[in-house]
């Protein structure tokens, strides 16, 4: 585990949909080392109220083109509670704590020349570096771009039209994006995994959403026996493998057994989870 604390300045924080963000943070180091599906904790500086940080993971990171390297970290969030309802009033020139680069990070699709990735809610915010990866316009952690696939798409559940955020990120980036929304306001009207299985099959899945969403991909994978990498998002306390918040229960050889999704995770392989 290497990670690093920081004192983040603000460089941006502006609404990308209903009660949505992206803030940037000034994070040179940070920005050099994480990698598409990692993640930071964010923290109020000089406040004990919220006590912990919250986990965010890495949207993107910011380029200074006169630099010509990774100097910011960007990051999408949805206004749920404490920590966001605060970073929703920062402004540019105030700082937050930050550490990081923290997880696993998305493992490289095997042999696959078209994937899919299915996000639900807030859980499209791992997948604009993780689409640049893929199709080599960008690489992280101090590694060469390199292409891994021909082809991504994303398919994007949201409950309604204006909590889409990103969506001209994404396919800027080189996605194919299809939407779908609850209410039928946007997109195909129903459930993200019911768009996707109306679609031919990719040679691999990741997803990131509400866990419901997540057994579904998880089952729809299984039976169209696709490889499948879920990124979790368990609550957690220290980020950092100390506190034991944020277990989930994975299948081990004798049945199965508790593992730390900040550190064993967040991405994990949809075979191994013990739903
Ligand atoms: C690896 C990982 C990556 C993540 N990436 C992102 C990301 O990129 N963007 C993002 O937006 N989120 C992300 N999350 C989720 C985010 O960490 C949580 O939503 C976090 O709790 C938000 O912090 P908060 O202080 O604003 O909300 P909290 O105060 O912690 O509230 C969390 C939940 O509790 C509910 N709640 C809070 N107060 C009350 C109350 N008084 N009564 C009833 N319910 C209440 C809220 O509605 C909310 O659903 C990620 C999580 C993980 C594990
Ligand atoms: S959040 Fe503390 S061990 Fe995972």
């Amino acid at each position: 585990m290497s990670f690093q604390q920081y004192y983040a300045p603000i460089t941006a924080n502006t609404r990308l949909a209903t009660n949505t963000y992206l803030i940037r943070l000034h994070a040179p180091a940070l920005a050099e080392a994480i990698r598409p599906g990692q993640f930071i904790m964010i923290r109020m500086p000089n406040s004990s109220d919220p006590l912990l940080g919250r986990p965010f993971a890495l949207y993107d990171t910011f380029i200074d083109m006169k630099k010509g390297r990774p100097t910011g970290i960007d990051v999408v969030y949805l206004v749920v509670g404490k920590i966001t309802k605060l970073l929703a009033n920062l402004k540019v020139g105030a700082a937050v704590e930050v550490w990081g680069p923290l997880g696993n990070g998305f493992p490289d699709p095997v042999g696959a020349d078209h994937v899919a990735l299915v996000a639900g809610g807030i859980g499209q915010t791992p997948f604009l570096a993780h689409i640049r990866e893929l199709l080599g316009a960008r690489g992280y952690g101090g590694q060469t771009p390199r292409r891994r696939v021909q082809k991504v798409s994303l398919y994007y559940g949201v409950r309604t039209a204006n909590l889409a955020a990103g969506v001209d990120d994404f396919k800027n980036a080189g996605a194919t994006v299809h939407l779908a929304s609850n209410d039928g306001s946007v997109g195909h009207h129903g459930f993200v995994t019911d768009l996707l299985v109306k679609h031919d099959a990719p040679q691999h899945l990741f997803g990131c959403g509400p866990e419901p969403m997540l057994h579904a991909l998880a089952k729809q994978a299984e039976a169209r026996g696709i490889p499948c990498h879920l990124s979790l998002e368990t609550p957690m306390a220290c980020g950092v493998g100390i506190c034991f918040s944020c277990v989930t229960a994975v299948k081990t050889s004798d049945g199965w057994d508790y593992k730390r999704v900040c550190v064993d995770g967040p991405v994990f392989d949809a075979k191994c989870l013990q739903w």
